[in-house]
């Protein structure tokens, strides 16, 4: 047996190896898979030997941080977004002005698709990617590069050794959204609302490991330093190895553009990822210069935007669907219909509000449209039916016939049994999602099966299933319910800021369920702190503060909160309760740069604020201490000329 010294070099030089065959060479000698779980080794070494960490290691290249700690770029030239035109006349009038602006009889047009995903700027230095940034507001974008460095399609190195920006839109495939979201249905998280969405959630992850799992893809279509004309722009960026959409045109004439975009609108659906317009450019460089740009737009540029898709339809019925809190949630129910390849059975109504705002009855023909979005909406009633009928605002809880109640204020009516099935399936999934418990295998369709079998009649009893009953369930075989179980089991040593979150008490999120933990330390203290106490905590208000100590009090609360306790789940906090620390770092400022290895930025900003001091953003003469981490930055080196004391992560905690 090898000493975990020896092991660590051994396997990083191994890694090094291989990315030098994958990144520089792109010829792998391994999957991505063995890479991936080499990777993984080393990770795992590293984290029971924290202090054989060093900066050089292959994993404090992926080193993920938390997402709102990206760091900013100013671009050399903004990231300006495009005038929309509506119609094809609203185009034909554009290209009008640009003809008298141009003093022009005619000028050349690139029409290409407009993908709804997000733009990025890639910044090449001598062939290499060297950074690759988000649009930001235009001006100042979020470095993402560690994430962008997983997507295939975007080289690391050039075919040649020049230094260019290139900027284009990243997005996810249909396909592959589609597949992101049933996993994600599996594993009970709650689904994207479209493709653009999937893909900006993935860009902004915090670990470079999960956003390579997400099939992200990029075409160019702009660079920097730029060629004399549109077109040999497209040409150049595909030279030098990056992919470009190959639906594109030349076209000389508005008619042309035309023509383009009308068959595209016709044929967006066959292709494999969401369009919503076309963009036209005008071809040569010396009339986009001539034309310029106004502050947030060039004037040689314009999008063309398709109509939404749209479809009229039967309106059969509104069905109430019940939701964890007991909100009751109309949805239209209608006669199946072609919209965009897809056929469509339901519509979002939001509220009884919007029904009344629609004026729409049972069995009317309705226009409904889909923008990029899974779930279209009803726009409008085409036509009223003869024998329609009015939305009965339910009396009663549709599922569990309980009694509804839409209080002073609210759009919403919700049932008020707390024994509700529909209320208790929302429940459990809530409870196991990956911020709550973290049940993984959990989903929709077991849940289902749970509830509707009565074996579980609340999140505690899910801590009392055997093998033999998630074995008779469907599409459970003896190793998914053995590996069910097992995560079941896990979720008892979780955090309790966790069971606080999983309870759902209204408005009480992740953040809200963690300063609560943080605050009184524990479910006991919890449970008798009055709405005042509970007023103390950061960020709770009165309304919050009522809605907690209610909840607490309820009868089948308390005696689930026992259940859970009985079940073995944390019922208090590691960290010692806030109110008991002393305030040693009373009104001294910190500054924390680069990854710490022990715990997160959240992490140590919360045990510097519990002890009075405060964390700011950047190092000034007020800073006292300086808090650097591996591959701490700019910030180290500010602190070092203003002579602001600096502490490593080990002297940090010596001082806790
Ligand atoms: S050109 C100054 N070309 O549409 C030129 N944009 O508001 C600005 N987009 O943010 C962009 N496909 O994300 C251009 N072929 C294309 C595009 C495209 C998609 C997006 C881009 C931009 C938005 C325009």
């Amino acid at each position: 047996m090898r000493n975990a010294a020896t092991e660590i070099e051994h396997l990083r030089e191994k890694i090094r190896q291989h990315e030098h065959q994958y990144y520089v060479l792109a010829k792998p000698v391994v999957s991505d898979y063995e890479f991936d779980q080499m990777l993984r080794e080393l990770q795992r070494l590293e984290a029971e030997n924290p202090h054989l960490i060093t900066p050089d290691s292959p994993t404090q290249r992926v080193g993920g941080q938390p997402a709102k700690e990206f760091p900013s770029y100013t671009f050399s030239h903004p990231m300006l977004s495009l005038e929309n035109a509506y119609s094809p006349e609203e185009f034909a009038d554009w290209a009008r002005r640009v003809l008298q602006l141009a003093k022009a009889e005619a000028v050349d047009f690139v029409a290409e698709l407009k993908i709804d995903g997000l733009s990025v700027e890639l910044i090449y230095e001598d062939g290499l990617l060297g950074k690759a940034v988000t649009r930001g507001d235009g001006q100042t974008g979020e470095v993402v590069t560690g994430n962008v460095r997983t997507i295939r399609s975007v080289p690391l190195r050039l075919h040649e050794n020049v230094s260019v920006e290139i900027r284009g839109e990243i997005f996810l495939g249909l396909k592959a959204f589609r597949n992101l979201n049933d996993e994600r249905e599996q594993a009970g998280e709650a689904r994207f609302a479209n493709p653009r969405n999937a893909a900006a959630g993935s860009l902004r992850q915090l670990d470079p490991g999960i956003a390579a799992k997400r099939p992200l893809d990029f075409y160019g279509y702009a660079i920097l330093p730029a060629s004399p004309t549109q077109a040999t722009n497209l040409e150049r960026i595909s030279a030098l190895g990056l992919k470009v959409n190959p639906h594109r045109k030349l076209c000389r004439s508005v008619d042309e553009v035309i023509e383009f975009s009308t068959y595209w609108e016709e044929h967006r659906d066959d292709l494999d990822y969401e369009i919503d317009g076309v963009v036209v450019k005008v071809n040569a460089l010396d009339i986009q210069e001539m034309l310029g740009s106004t502050a947030k737009s060039p004037r040689w540029a314009i999008a063309l935007k398709f109509r939404a898709r749209q479809a009229t339809t039967k309106l059969v019925d509104i069905r109430v669907q019940v939701g964890r809190t007991g909100a009751l949630t109309p949805v239209a129910v209608l006669e199946p219909v072609q919209l965009g390849g897809t056929t469509i059975r339901n519509a979002t109504l939001h509220n009884e509000d919007e029904i009344e705002r629609l004026g729409v009855q049972i069995n009317d023909r309705v226009l409904i449209e889909r923008g990029g979005d899974v779930i279209p909406k009803i726009v409008s009633v085409v036509e009223e039916a003869p024998d329609r009928r009015p939305f009965e605002k339910p009396i009663a809880c549709p599922v569990c016939g309980g009694e509804v109640f839409r209080s002073e204020g609210e759009v919403v009516r919700r049932c008020l049994s707390q024994t509700c099935p529909a209320k208790l399936k929302e429940a459990l999934l809530h409870w196991a999602g990956r911020r709550a418990l973290k049940i993984d295998g959990l989903g929709e369709r077991l849940v289902d099966q749970l509830v509707e079998k009565d074996l579980v009649r609340d999140v505690s009893g899910l801590y009392e299933l055997n093998q033999e009953q998630l074995e008779g369930l469907e599409r459970m075989g003896p190793k998914s319910a053995e590996n069910l179980l097992t995560e079941i089991a896990a979720s008892r040593s979780l955090e309790f800021w966790r069971v606080v979150f999983g309870l759902g008490i209204r408005h009480v999120g992740e953040r809200t369920a963690q300063l609560l933990a943080e605050h009184l330390g524990s479910m006991a203290r919890l449970q008798q702190a009055s709405q005042e106490e509970l007023e103390l905590v950061h960020e709770v208000g009165p309304k919050l503060a009522e809605s907690i100590y209610k909840f607490l009090r309820q009868p089948e609360n308390v005696a689930l909160i026992e259940r859970l306790r009985r079940s073995g789940l944390q019922m208090e906090s590691t960290a010692p309760p806030l109110s008991s620390i002393p305030a040693v770092f009373a009104g001294k400022a910190f500054v924390l740069t680069g990854t710490l290895e022990g715990m997160t930025r959240e992490e140590a900003t919360a045990l510097i604020e519990q002890r009075g001091g405060r964390v700011t953003a950047s190092v000034s003469r007020k800073t006292i201490f300086v808090i650097a981490g591996k591959d701490a930055g700019s910030k180290l080196d500010k602190a070092r000329e203003l002579g602001v004391q600096i502490l490593g992560e080990d002297e940090f905690r010596a001082m806790l």
